[in-house]
């Protein structure tokens, strides 16, 4: 696997060129463990994502998955329920992890646009996982992510999965614009996939701190948690000007009014 070190000479122009030819890219010492924002994120995440202070999530089985959708939009600085204070100070530490250049200017330069759409996902996984990313598909909408390893992952306690270079047999596979993100024909086609594709995902072990940026294109999966648990930051970013990603959203729309409607 390709592994950088944070202060290698022309580093955007190796995670371009990677994510462009092998459609993913990892930096090993992104954070040190002394580093004070990762402290942060980290008791936080121990914190907020505990199996004992959250109600069962049946899209998350066995493990916790807390979402901040649109980070940096607008809708996010409302403030409601007695939590408040702890969700904001929790926001503002996922806003700043965002807006390092190394997460913002490179979803810049990879979209052409700075015009992006930001969701944050934390999620917990046990050996009690069950969820639907833990089978090798691609994403229906694709997103550049960045993945931070919370703990020190190994394939024993559920290290990300990718199959390098397979965005290129996607994009041709499935060309540009696809269709939408709830066609059930086309979630069963993102998870039908060539032998060879399956045979060469290979896990992606790292330490606390380890940063994974990679396109949703490339073939991957959530590793299954035989012992411990498994904590990842994960950042999604879209482009807002993408077509499919507008299409998606008011297909959202239509279906949220539709089911209100019932
Ligand atoms: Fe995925």
């Amino acid at each position: 696997m390709l592994r950088i070190k944070k202060n290698q000479p022309n580093l955007d122009e190796l995670i371009e060129y990677s994510l462009i030819v092998f459609g993913y890219v990892i930096i090993d010492d992104f954070f040190s463990e002394s580093d004070d924002l990762f402290k942060s994120l980290k008791s936080k995440h121990l914190i907020d994502l505990s199996l004992n202070n959250v109600a069962p999530d049946h899209n998350y089985l066995g493990g916790v998955c807390k979402t901040f959708i649109d980070l940096l939009g607008k809708k996010e600085t409302k403030k409601e329920s007695k939590n408040s204070n702890r969700k904001l100070n929790n926001e503002i530490e996922l806003k700043e992890l965002v807006r390092l250049p190394l997460f913002y200017e490179t979803a810049k330069r990879f979209f052409h646009s700075d015009n992006l759409k930001i969701d944050v996902f934390q999620t917990l996984d046990t050996p009690n996982s069950k969820h639907i990313a833990q089978e090798p598909h691609f994403d229906r909408i694709p997103t550049l992510k960045f993945m931070l390893y919370i703990n020190d992952i190994s394939s024993d306690n559920g290290a990300f999965q990718l199959s390098v270079s397979t965005h290129h047999w996607v994009k041709r596979t499935f060309p540009l614009p696809r269709p939408s993100y709830d066609n059930p024909e086309y979630f069963k086609k993102t998870r039908e996939l060539p032998k060879p594709i399956i045979d060469n995902l290979k896990p992606i072990e790292g330490k606390a701190g380890t940063l994974i940026i990679f396109h949703t294109d490339t073939i991957h999966n959530q590793g299954v948690v035989n012992n411990g648990e498994c904590r990842i930051i994960r950042s999604h970013f879209r482009n807002k000007e993408d077509k499919s990603n507008r299409r998606q959203n008011i297909q959202k729309l239509k279906n949220l009014f539709r089911f209100l409607s019932k």
